[in-house]
């Protein structure tokens, strides 16, 4: 059954981007090797849901090279943001259930990447559509920045895998409690 994935990397006091949207703690860290492998993860996933801040943030910064060529992308906005031409990409402003019932769809059997940021992909949790969650934790402290996952209410988990990396980040698999 096709699962939706919140796949991140956050800092150790629960960012994934400075106030300003910075990502550079992240980009400059060295992941190693010993990673989940970006591409074994990416094969099990039929398509994506990205918040309109997130999107904003692949435009300004990678605006050449989007990385989810092959798979249907949803993006969630409530704005008429710019396309390039011949991605495939729905802007949408459906709500959290009903969009996780077309992106399922769309993914064909494979499972749906929750790619972020945090306030979409807490719309999910608090609409209960979130079954999992991969994080990254970066051994950093930002003290200030944009939250991981910024829910109405307690979200339990029941952690699956917890892997201490050679480079000192800590890889989790969390499934999402039902309640
Ligand atoms: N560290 C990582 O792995 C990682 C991963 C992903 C993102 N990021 C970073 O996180 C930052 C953005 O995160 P964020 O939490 O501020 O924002 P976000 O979740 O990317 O985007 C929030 C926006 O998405 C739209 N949206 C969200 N839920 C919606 C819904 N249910 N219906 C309609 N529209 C909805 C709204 O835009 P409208 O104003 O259009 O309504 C909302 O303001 C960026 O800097 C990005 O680079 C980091």
């Amino acid at each position: 059954m096709s699962k939706l994935i919140y796949y991140v990397a956050a800092s150790m006091d629960g960012y994934i981007a400075t106030q300003q949207g910075q990502l550079d703690w992240l980009e400059n860290f060295p992941l190693g090797e010993e990673a989940t492998a970006y591409d074994d993860f990416y094969q099990g996933i039929g398509a994506v849901i990205i918040g309109a801040e997130t999107y904003n943030w692949i435009m300004e910064n990678t605006p050449d090279d989007w990385p989810y060529q092959n798979i249907p992308a949803f993006i969630m906005t409530h704005r008429t943001l710019p396309i390039l031409a011949g991605l495939n990409i729905t802007l949408t402003g459906d709500d959290a259930k009903s969009l996780a019932e077309k992106a399922k769809c769309a993914a064909g059997g494979k499972d749906v990447w929750l790619v972020g940021g945090g306030k979409t992909a807490a719309s999910f949790a608090d609409a209960g559509e979130l079954q999992q969650i991969m994080l990254t934790t970066i051994p950093v402290f930002l003290g200030t920045g944009i939250p991981v996952l910024p829910a109405n209410s307690r979200l339990h988990v029941t952690p699956k895998t917890h892997r201490l990396l050679p480079s000192g980040a800590m890889e989790s698999v969390l499934d999402v409690n039902l309640t």
